[in-house]
């Protein structure tokens, strides 16, 4: 843990407010290996459980991870069910959140979900509502753009019914309006796996995000990486367009 490092001690270091990973690289993981898929899909799986957990233990306060973004349906049918039934068995064991003082949230399109997934996810999501530990988001069926579009239509609504006028809508309402209402923007957002790009994660909520990159893989990204990444982000220099 790296602020038990002798080089690097907690208090030498800000921690992010809130952290964004993209979990992307399951597959070339299990490519490399010869293995299918959907065993690169359970190794990443097991590596967000670690890294949620180790987050939690270091006082982190929002840690929001993407999942499945609304592209991925692309996908092969027989990969979408395997990455369904992991979620599946991770929310059975949801009582796990309520242990470790884990509070989770879904964000995303969840009504869209399979019956059975949303019936989970709302019990995962009422059995830690009382946690006071790490706020985990957990990314589901979630675009940026959905998320927006979203926003814009129960603002609209709103205005529709005469229950707010136009100059109501302020960047702050529309914040108020998304997913992640109440919750601080994401400081630090970190993508392993080699790609340069946001895919769609948390566009509004990025607008002043540090980002950082790296080629490794999710299934191997360890709490080493997070402490590595954590010490870049202490040396940005963060002006939200000041001097
Ligand atoms: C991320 O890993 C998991 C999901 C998008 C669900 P990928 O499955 O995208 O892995 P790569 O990018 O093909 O290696
Ligand atoms: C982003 O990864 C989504 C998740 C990690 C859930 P993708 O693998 O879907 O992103 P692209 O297709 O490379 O942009
Ligand atoms: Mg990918």
């Amino acid at each position: 843990m790296l602020f038990k490092s002798k080089k690097t001690s907690l208090k030498d270091l800000v921690l992010p407010r809130h952290i964004a990973i993209i979990m992307d690289g399951n597959g070339r993981w299990a490519k490399k290996r010869a293995l299918p898929r959907s065993a690169g899909h359970s190794a990443g799986s097991k590596n967000f459980k670690d890294i949620a957990r180790y987050c939690n233990k270091i006082g982190l306060e929002y840690l929001t991870v993407y999942a499945f973004s609304t592209e991925n349906w692309k996908r092969p049918k027989e990969e979408v069910d395997n990455i369904m039934n992991i979620l599946r068995d991770y929310l059975k064991d949801a009582k796990n959140f309520k242990d470790e003082n884990i509070k989770v949230k879904f964000i995303g399109n969840i009504e869209a979900l399979p019956d059975d997934i949303v019936f989970l996810i709302r019990d995962a999501e009422e059995n830690s509502k009382e946690a006071t530990g790490l706020n985990l988001n957990i990314a589901l069926n979630y675009g940026g753009r959905d998320e927006i579009l979203f926003a814009f239509k129960s603002l609209a609504k709103k205005v529709q019914k005469g229950e707010m006028n136009i100059e109501d809508i302020t960047e702050q309402t529309i914040s108020n309006s998304l997913y992640t209402a109440g919750q601080p923007d994401p400081d630090f957002i970190i993508r392993p796996s080699g790609e340069y790009r946001l895919s769609n994660y948390l566009i509004w909520q990025s607008a002043y995000a540090e980002f950082w990159f790296s080629d490794i893989l999710w299934p191997d990204f360890t709490s080493k990486h997070l402490d590595k990444a954590i010490e870049d982000y202490n040396k940005r220099n963060r002006r939200f367009g000041g001097v």
